[in-house]
């Protein structure tokens, strides 16, 4: 009744944003290049269709990831970095397309050897290869490119001699042949004639054998130079000193020996970042240090250098990292000074430094790390050490500090706090339980004494270690030993009872009365927020119900559409009136699933508090998310907008097998090893492209299962992602807030971090492949009162064969190893500490090692639908 009469009244304009046909008025040149360019993606295999806008009806300079510049004499730029290419390039049309400037292959799937008919582009001025799987060796003729300025072959499988004949590219500015498994010597004349060189990397090349060259010194104009990982063996020569435009010198894990020339340093001016970590230096490190008045990063971690730090590195303006942990420093540890110093991370254990811990080290504000364990340091610990707003972990283990631990009161950040192996004394704090993410704290090996306060019993990942001690006593508080907290970290306390202790009757009272009531009152706290929380919600629920019956006739929308699906604005806004169609709830508003006259589903989105944003700037964010081509992104379709009240529902392509998280709640879960695995190389893939690849990059910021989306042979698809762009910052966090189901995909950090990172999406990633590793949904309660899967996976980690306990008992015993591994990897991405856990790149290549080697996943056929006037 009310239905067709609403939504009559609703106004839709319909909006299809598609390349109209143009009559090609072109010169015969382009007309000619056009052909060379269409034979040229003849010859590849694009299975994501990147390049199916590529038609003769358009000028070739309108083609998706071509740019042109210039007016007369045009140069072409082509860009087809992480479009999931394949195929054997065909190099030749390619190279006669006239002013053909730039050339991108990077990331993709080529599995070939570098086309030596890419020497025929004479016009390149920039050639990237970079991790597009080509292999074998790195050709000759590469040398004929005289215009090239920047060689980028990085990330291949490159092998044998770096070919002396590219010492014939004087122009060249940036060569960049990282690791690849190049080997033998490399030529002097690559150094001494590439001068206009300002970036080198030559890293983790470990099959090469050369020193550094004293050739080194001849290109002046070098800001970047990356030697690590590389088996460069000798001394530092003395003509390094001479780049005084350097402003990176990574010379990390060689073999590099001898004392540092004395004056070195004295010449960079420039330097943000200094890596001389794991060679084998040796002597005092010299006090030119301080004339790099720009360098923020110093790391000389794995060396034998002796003698004291010079005083001047401790004072330098902008210096955020010192890491000289394993050498032979000694003398005191300076105080800092707290108001300039922007020092975020001191890294010193494993030396021999003595005296007090400094004061003003929980003064400097950006503190973040400060770890200085096995040295020789006395004193007591400054009650200030964690007055930095930032400060996260404190390791000062196995050293000599005596006293009482401190209230540290203004911990807000800390999560690890390791004070074990001195001579404290005194009891545990009970303010320790105060710190909202403290994960960790280690106090074995001291003299505590006194009980185990409840106050612990909040923290998040409760690891308490305190064994051996020897003179705790009393109750432990009951939530650390329920699994929590292993046993074995209590041992060596005779006094302790509790549960699942030696002792385990005690006769003391449980709790003091004052700290039972406080708990009481916090549990109280806890459910009533809970309530209000939920009553919050059925309001929503109600004023959204109550808008789409209304449909007040003032109200008008607008739908726009990326793809050309079949779906009239009538047709969508009564099926978001059908209960029937809700798939999901998350913060924002119901999903629904649609079906289509034409039999394709799609997911549509509700976004019910996007409130402020115009429907220009929603546009805007649209077509950034509509542009996404990935085989691993579920695509965005389209979507409507309500002048109204900005109520924005999103349209995105849907797959018949629906999402992982159903997949993993369903009665029985499956699912063999394999593909579980391929799951999760898709999904990582998906994240990859986001971060690296996709210009501008994205932040998933909301990847749980079920916004995981299986094709034909479970081919993953993500979906879900760019709201935080769609309905703005505020908005966004806000409702972040209010998603209780799901705070288990969120990092810990999220609530004190004003930025959102990558390292977040690492995190939730890392939930989903527990998910696959455990056969367990994320959110299930367990017999332990834990929700929160991260929590469920890390008690039985922290035991012995705990794996065995976490691995999804449904799978063959051969794929074991394997799982360990994947789980191992999980627990890294799960990390409480944001810095410890791994890029997505990195993961997507420890998974794939992972994945048996030949029945390669194969390539889910292309969805979409083809583009037409
Ligand atoms: C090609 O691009 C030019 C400049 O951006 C534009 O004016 C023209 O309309 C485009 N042609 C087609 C067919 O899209
Ligand atoms: C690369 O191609 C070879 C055959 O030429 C094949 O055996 C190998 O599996 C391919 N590698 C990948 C990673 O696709
Ligand atoms: C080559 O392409 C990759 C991927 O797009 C990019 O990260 C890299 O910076 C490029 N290399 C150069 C020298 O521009
Ligand atoms: C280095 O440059 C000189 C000219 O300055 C040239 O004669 C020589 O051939 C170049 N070396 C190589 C290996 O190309
Ligand atoms: C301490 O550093 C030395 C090198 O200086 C190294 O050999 C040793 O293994 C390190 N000890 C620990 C416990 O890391
Ligand atoms: C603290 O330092 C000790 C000794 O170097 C080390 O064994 C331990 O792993 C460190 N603890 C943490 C949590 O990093
Ligand atoms: C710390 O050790 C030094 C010797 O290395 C000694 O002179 C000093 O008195 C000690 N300080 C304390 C507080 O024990």
């Amino acid at each position: 009744m009310a239905t067709t009469a609403a939504a009559a009244v609703l106004f839709f304009s319909v909006v299809l944003i598609l390349a109209s046909p143009l009559v090609a008025a072109s010169a015969s040149a382009a007309g000619q290049a056009q052909e060379l360019l269409l034979s040229f993606r003849a010859s590849l295999k694009d299975t994501s269709g990147a390049l199916s806008t590529w038609s003769p009806s358009t000028p070739y300079c309108n083609w998706s990831h071509i740019t042109c510049t210039g007016g007369g004499a045009v140069s072409v730029a082509l860009s087809l970095q992480g479009l999931g290419l394949s195929g054997d390039i065909a190099a030749e049309p390619l190279c006669r397309v006239p002013g053909l400037v730039a050339l991108s292959l990077a990331s993709n799937s080529f599995n070939q050897t570098v086309p030596l008919q890419l020497s025929r582009c004479a016009s390149l001025v920039s050639l990237n290869l970079s991790s597009a799987a080509f292999w074998g060796p790195l050709p000759d003729q590469l040398a004929m490119l005289a215009s090239l300025t920047s060689l980028d072959l990085s990330g291949n499988d490159i092998e044998g001699q770096v070919p002396p004949g590219l010492a014939a590219l004087r122009g060249l500015e940036v060569l960049d042949l990282g690791a690849p498994r190049l080997s033998g010597v490399l030529h002097p004349a690559l150094f001494r004639n590439l001068t206009r060189l300002h970036f080198l990397d030559l890293s983790n090349n470990q099959f090469l054998e050369s020193e550094l060259p004293p050739e080194l010194g001849e290109m002046g104009g070098l800001r970047w130079l990356f030697l690590q990982g590389s088996g460069f063996t000798s001394a530092i020569p003395e003509t390094l000193l001479q780049l005084e435009q350097l402003e990176f010198l990574d010379l990390s894990m060689n073999g590099l020996t001898g004392a540092l020339p004395p004056a070195f340093g004295h010449n960079f001016r420039k330097l943000l970042s200094l890596d001389l970590s794991q060679n084998g230096f040796s002597g005092p490190f010299p006090k030119e240090i301080d004339k790099c008045v720009m360098l923020q990063r110093f790391q000389v971690q794995g060396n034998g250098f002796t003698g004291e730090l010079p005083a001047g590195l401790w004072s330098l303006p902008d210096l955020r990292v010192i890491r000289a942990e394993n050498n032979r420093f000694s003398g005191r540890l300076p105080e800092l000074p707290t108001g300039v110093s922007r020092l975020e991370q001191v890294q010193v254990d494993n030396n021999s430094f003595s005296g007090g811990i400094p004061q003003s080290i929980g003064l400097v504000r950006t503190m973040y790390r400060f770890s200085a364990s096995l040295n020789q340091l006395n004193g007591s610990l400054p009650a200030s050490l964690c007055d930095s707003p930032a400060m996260s972990i404190i390791n000062v283990s196995r050293n000599s500090l005596s006293g009482a631990i401190p209230e540290f009161r203004n911990c807000k950040r800390l999560v690890s706090l390791s004070l074990s192996g001195n001579a404290l004394t005194g009891s545990i704090p009970a303010s320790l339980g105060g710190p909202p993410v403290l994960a960790d704290i280690h106090v074995s090996s001291n003299g505590l004494t006194g009980a185990i306060p409840a106050e612990l019993q909040s923290l998040k990942l409760a690891l308490l270690n305190v064994s051996p001690s020897t003179h705790l006593t009393g109750r432990v508080p009951p939530s650390l030993v329920s699994g929590a907290l292993p046993a074995v970290f209590l041992e060596g306390n005779p006094g302790l009872c509790g549960a699942g202790l030696r002792n385990d009757g005690c006769d003391a009272p449980p709790l003091r009365n004052h700290q039972g009531l406080a708990l009481a009152a916090t549990v109280a706290a806890l459910a009533t927020g809970v309530t209000l929380l939920a009553v919050g919600a059925l309001a929503v629920c109600r004023r959204l119900h109550g808008d789409t019956s209304s449909s007040s006739s003032s109200s008008n929308s607008k739908l726009v559409l990326f793809h050309p699906i079949k779906i009239t604005g009538d047709e969508l806004l009564a099926a978001l009136r059908r209960d029937k169609n809700v798939i999901g709830r998350g913060p924002f508003g119901e999903t629904y699933l649609i079906e289509l006259q034409d039999g394709q589903r799609v997911a549509v989105k509700r976004l019910i508090s996007s409130g402020k944003q115009t429907f220009r700037a929603v546009k805007n964010e649209m077509k950034i998310l509509a542009k996404i081509r990935h085989r691993n992104i579920a695509k965005m379709l389209g979507f409507c907008y309500r002048h109204a009240d900005g109520e924005v529902s999103v349209i995105h392509e849907h797959l018949r097998m629906g999402s992982l998280h159903d997949l993993i709640r369903a009665p029985k879960f499956t699912l063999g090893w394999n593909d579980r695995l391929r799951i999760a190389i898709g999904v990582a893939q998906g994240l990859v492209y986001l971060h690296h690849d996709y210009a501008p990059r994205l932040l998933h910021r909301d990847l749980k299962s079920s916004n995981v989306l299986l094709g034909d042979e479970l081919e993953p698809k993500v979906t879900g992602f760019g709201v935080d762009r769609v309905v703005g910052e505020e908005a966004y966090r806000a409702s972040l807030r209010s998603d209780l189901n799901y705070g288990c995909y969120i990092a810990p950090e999220v609530s004190c971090t004003k930025k959102p990172t990558h390292l977040m999406d690492v995190y939730s990633f890392g939930v989903i492949l527990l998910e696959l590793i455990t056969g367990r949904p994320a959110e299930q309660p367990a017999s332990d009162g834990s929700v929160d899967i991260v929590r469920w996976v890390w008690r039985r980690a922290n035991v012995a064969d705990g794996a065995a306990q976490i691995l999804d008992a449904g799978i063959s015993r051969t794929a074991q190893q394997g799982m360990r591994a994947a789980l191992e990897l999980a627990l890294r991405c799960t990390s409480v500490m944001p810095d410890q856990r791994p890029a997505m790149d990195e993961v997507v290549r420890s998974l794939q090692l992972l994945y048996p080697p030949h029945p390669s996943p194969s390539p889910a056929p292309f969805t979409g639908v083809a583009l037409g006037p």
